[in-house]
């Protein structure tokens, strides 16, 4: 796959891209992330993305400021690539220091590295069908709504739900509140109302879920952000995933239980509709 990476404003294929073994991202995983979908050449919800960008650098008082600057570098490396259907990551690490010290060092130099990679959508014939996904605890950290590249919990969800065939793994907590996938938001419909969990510390404020939900209430759909459980699912009539790549994923089944008729449901049908017609608007 074609992909153009950048380290600290410097240009070269992903491929050859390296950072220092002393940097705090590789070493303690102390760095924040970015997955932007760009259609047709054009980065959808980009402004969005950098402000969620600028929060988890706030919540984890990492000093990187320089939004006009990387704005610029990803237009302009999308630009001249000519990258069409693509996706940008964006990583800022806390740098390097001399050595391996969990306290920050004193005067920290972030490190910037984004990369714009072509992207090959596979999910057509999911996204009109449905999917099938798995639950699975919920293992991580008590700050889920900073988008740090801390993922092993959600990794190892993720592989749990590829191994049972799955396209992804919801987690829920002890008690079986379900609160998101491994790498996206969930909405169920339950009693004609449309739910997902509410912005707090234990999800990601996905930028899917959020354009959702203002495209839900714009449709006169009854939204509430409330949580639903794993013991809802069998009244649960419709069930789906959004997500930067995902966009809006029907879920026909969750473990072993069917979701409604097993198909996707009119709202869903109705969402995913909108999503398109802004993309195609873009
Ligand atoms: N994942 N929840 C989690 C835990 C996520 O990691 C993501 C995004 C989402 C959806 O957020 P958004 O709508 O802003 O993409 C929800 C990215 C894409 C990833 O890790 O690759």
């Amino acid at each position: 796959m074609r992909a153009i990476a950048s380290i600290n404003g410097e240009c070269l294929p992903l491929a050859e891209a390296r950072v220092p073994a002393l940097d705090r991202g590789f070493l303690f995983g102390d760095a924040v992330y970015e997955v932007i979908r760009v259609y047709r050449g054009k980065p959808f919800l980009f402004e969005e993305h950098l402000a969620r960008l600028r929060r988890s650098l706030d919540a984890i008082r990492l000093p990187y400021t320089d939004f006009d600057g990387l704005r610029q570098r990803v237009l302009r490396v999308i630009r001249e690539h000519g990258f069409q259907e693509a996706i940008v990551y964006i990583q800022i690490t806390r740098g390097s220091d001399v050595s391996r010290h969990h306290v920050f060092p004193e005067h920290p130099v972030p490190l910037e590295f984004f990369y714009v990679e072509e992207f090959h959508d596979h999910l057509e014939a999911q996204r009109e069908h449905g999917v099938r996904v798995i639950t699975h605890p919920d293992w991580r950290w008590q700050r889920c709504d900073i988008k740090s590249t801390n993922l092993l919990p959600n990794v190892l969800a993720a592989q749990a739900a590829r191994e049972a065939g799955a396209y992804e793994a919801l987690l829920y907590l002890p008690d079986g509140t379900l609160l998101e996938g491994s790498r996206t938001s969930c909405f169920a419909v339950l009693g004609g109302k449309l739910l997902t969990a509410p912005a707090a510390p234990n999800i990601l404020p996905g930028i899917t879920r959020a354009l959702v939900l203002r495209l839900a209430r714009q449709q006169g759909v009854a939204v509430e952000e409330r949580v639903f459980r794993v013991a809802d699912l069998p009244h649960v009539t419709e069930l789906f995933l959004t997500g930067t790549t995902s966009e809006i994923l029907p879920i026909v089944q969750v473990d072993n239980q069917v979701i409604g008729n097993g198909q996707p449901g009119p709202i869903t049908r109705s969402l995913q509709r909108a999503y398109r017609q802004l993309v195609d608007a873009l």
